[in-house]
């Protein structure tokens, strides 16, 4: 449909249904019992009782084909616009083919991978009748407090551009010039606007306090590089930004997103955040709320009754806030016609669910799933080459961990446990019950806690083994074997939305198995599952290994077997930084030097930027990550020590793998700007390159360091370079720099 048929198509609409257009609803309002699955406070939303659901323009989370197929029919014969619904839900990191957590995708460094999965996940939601998911989560976060770390792609700004461009590039195709979204694909969602991942104190939905240049240095370009990618539609977050909240926030919703970010898609809100603005202390009731959220540019009210209920006083006798209301109409009749629904409202829907064939779960999904698990997981300590380890070994499987289906986490909506690939069932797979024993030597929580989290009460009801019981069979276990290995982590239900821990550390019981494990004098390899980074510095001192599995999604027994058994060598670098203790928090690597910086020269100097009970640097920093290979690093050529504004330094140097085993190596560039009129980070990552190297082989590897790649913020927002000194360093951590030079970028005057 053209642009002129579909603004005629607005006209024909009366207020009531162009209002309806702008209300998301949950099935269980068309239909009595639909699988709904429930992502906010559930309450009966108070709607007018004249308030026709045949009017409503989507609907949140249903994820049944011959659900959506039934009420998109019943929909489009009751209703008399018969404008088609939209179907939006949160299909995260995969639909059946569930991924490894987007923190652990950011660790792959793979980012054609990242895409593919996106891909894969978006072509399963085609298949089952799904329009929109509400995916990339692109909030950068220094805080592994904060449960939704696991859906974010980590603390690095350059990190979240990729992750956000991959991702929509996956799920919606390329239509950067907008338009139709091509067949088999579906529309993105960016989320959150804005800095939802910056809470205060790590506490979830807490008040966020950024200064305007932290907000556009670091937080801003994850969202700015999925809406440059094509992101149709954009999601509003739950918090105040600087006493604002976001929902209600004109400023940010209007000129910093639609003007300079040129975002002209569908803008929804978070669930129920329109009507949180009167909670905020920012509406003082309804009809505020809806009249604040729409002058914000908030198109969609996403799961109250607000809009419904409030946008007719809103807009009577006020032209202005009408225009408003038309302009939000036209973009969800947009997205529509992007869709194709008037063309077809079931997008082919009702063709796929009676061919018996699909790519659900297929083969080639699956290993997909396995590629990129096994590209995320990170090694983090190989104390004397303990692993890999060989198929001779006797090895005990230890941990609650060891059987556990439940590793999908906790925004795999579709994904079955049944599916899933363990531990246990990985190893068996690949090296034969022979030389393997395993039991579960402790629960994953203790008592009280799991009587918090639904899933584990019921567990509870069937377990009989007392917590003694358990952690002897792993004595006897661990001490007929050579090697332990030990599957511990947190539960899915303490990470993700709700999930803010003030002590992310493994639960109680489990460290009370790896003390008693660790008195034995065996090897130890400790898997960990987890969806932050957890504080793992005592349990660092009692291990020989430490793989770093996170929620590692469908294929994860299978991708953690080959990789404990050297069939794949790990390539996963931290996305995030590892604290040593929950008092370093916040603790990222790109921090500014401050005037007095604390060097090691000084030794334990007191007036310093320091700690005195505890050292600066993590446990484990950002981009670290081991191999059982060894790479060498030398530098061949810099092309020029002075460069001009239009002019780039070329960088190329030699990567060697000096040792026996094939591997992959993640070589990054990180640039400081040594003086500056606003203070610089002390490094920042510009770029990256992964390369695959045989045992002895050679690549080169080239890096282009452009104008672009210096510039910043400065203090009146303006985004440009300023001439100067600029230090470069390469290396395979934050931390580990292998090679560095420096090189000036020359005054405009200097140009000649
Ligand atoms: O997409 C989610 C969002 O991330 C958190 N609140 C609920 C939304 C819809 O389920």
């Amino acid at each position: 449909m053209d642009n002129k048929t579909l603004l005629e198509k607005l006209n024909t609409l009366s207020i009531e249904e162009k209002i309806g257009q702008l209300i998301q609803l949950t099935g269980d309002f068309f239909e009595g019992d639909m699988d709904t699955v429930v992502t906010g406070p559930l309450k009966k939303l108070g709607l007018n009782t004249d308030y026709n659901i045949y009017n409503t323009g989507s609907i949140l989370n249903i994820t049944n084909p011959e659900k959506i197929i039934r009420l998109q029919t019943d929909y489009l014969e009751k209703s008399a616009h018969k404008i088609p619904l939209l179907f939006m839900a949160d299909i995260i990191y995969g639909y059946r083919t569930i991924f490894p957590i987007p923190i652990a995708q950011a660790c792959s460094w793979n980012y054609e991978e990242v895409e593919n999965a996106a891909s894969i996940a978006a072509r399963e939601c085609y298949e089952e009748g799904i329009h929109v998911t509400f995916s990339p989560m692109v909030d950068l976060v220094r805080d592994p407090r904060w449960g939704r770390v696991m859906e974010s792609p980590g603390e690095d700004t350059l990190l979240a551009q990729k992750y956000a461009q991959s991702v929509v590039l996956g799920i919606q195709g390329n239509n950067l010039e907008g338009g139709a979204v091509p067949a088999h694909k579906i529309a993105a969602c960016v989320k959150h606007f804005a800095a939802y991942g910056a809470p205060v104190a790590g506490r979830e939905y807490n008040a966020v306090d950024l200064s305007e240049h932290a907000l556009r240095e670091y937080y801003l370009p994850g969202y700015q590089a999925a809406i440059e990618a094509g992101a149709k539609l954009v999601m509003t977050a739950f918090n105040t930004l600087n006493g604002i909240p976001a929902t209600g926030n004109e400023w940010l919703n209007r000129n910093v997103l639609r003007q300079e970010m040129n975002f002209d898609g569908v803008l929804i809100s978070d669930y129920a955040a329109i009507e949180e603005l009167i909670m905020h202390g920012y509406a003082e009731d309804e009809t505020s709320a809806a009249r604040l959220a729409l002058l914000a540019g908030v198109d969609v009210d996403m799961k109250t009754a607000v809009y419904a209920n409030q946008l007719k006083n809103v807009i009577t006798g006020n032209d202005y806030m009408l225009e408003l209301l038309n302009e939000a109409v036209y973009r969800v009749l947009k997205l529509k016609n992007d869709l194709g629904l008037f063309e077809d409202p079931f997008r082919g829907l009702q063709e796929i669910v009676k061919r018996s064939t699909s790519s659900i779960l297929s083969d080639d999904h699956k290993q997909a799933a396995l590629s990129l698990t096994e590209e995320s997981v990170v090694l983090l300590k190989n104390e004397n080459n303990v692993l890999p380890l060989s198929r001779e070994m006797k090895i005990a499987l230890i941990g609650p961990y060891a059987e556990e289906n439940s590793t999908l986490g906790m925004w795999a909506i579709k994904g079955e446990e049944t599916d899933t690939i363990n531990l246990k069932t990985g190893l068996l797979q690949l090296v034969g019950p022979d030389n393997l024993s395993v039991c579960r030597g402790s629960y994953l929580l203790p008592v009280d806690a799991r009587k918090t989290f639904d899933k584990y009460a019921d567990k509870l009801a069937v377990e009989t083994s007392s917590e003694e019981d358990l952690l002897q069979e792993a004595i006897r276990n661990a001490n007929e074997a050579e090697v332990i290995v030990l599957a511990l982590g947190e539960s899915i239900y303490q990470s993700g939305e709700g999930g803010s821990r003030t002590n992310p550390a493994l639960p109680e019981p489990q460290l009370r198995l790896l003390h008693e494990l660790s008195l034995l004098g065996k090897r130890i390899v400790l898997i960990v599952y987890s969806g932050r980074p957890l504080i793992l510095t005592d349990v660092a001192e009692k291990v020989d290994a430490i793989i770093q599995a996170w929620y590692p999604g469908t294929m994860g027994g299978e991708a953690l077997a080959n990789i404990l058994y050297g069939e794949v060598n790990p390539s996963g670098k931290l996305a995030m930084t590892f604290p040593r203790s929950v008092g370093q928090i916040p603790v990222y690597y790109n921090e500014l030097n401050t005037g007095r910086p604390n060097l090691k020269e000084n030794g334990s100097y007191r007036f310093a930027s320091r700690y005195i009970d505890e050292v600066n640097e993590p446990l484990y920093p950002f981009g670290y990550g081991l191999s059982y290979t060894s790479f060498e690093y030398s530098l061949l050529t810099v092309s020029q020590k002075e460069m001009k504004t239009n002019e780039s330094v070329d960088i190329r140097i030699s990567v060697s793998n000096t040792g026996t085993y094939a591997g992959k190596e993640t070589i990054q560039l990180y640039i400081r700007d040594k003086f500056a009129s606003v203070a610089r980070p002390v490094k920042e990552l510009k770029d990256f390159k992964k390369v695959f190297l045989h045992s002895g082989e050679t690549k080169i590897v080239e890096f282009s360091v452009d104008e672009d790649m210096l510039k910043f913020y400065g203090r009146e927002m303006e985004y440009k370079s300023e001439p100067g000194e600029f230090e470069v360093y390469i290396g395979s951590s934050s931390q580990e720099t292998l090679l560095s030079f420096s090189f000036t970028l020359l005054r405009e005057d200097q140009h000649e």
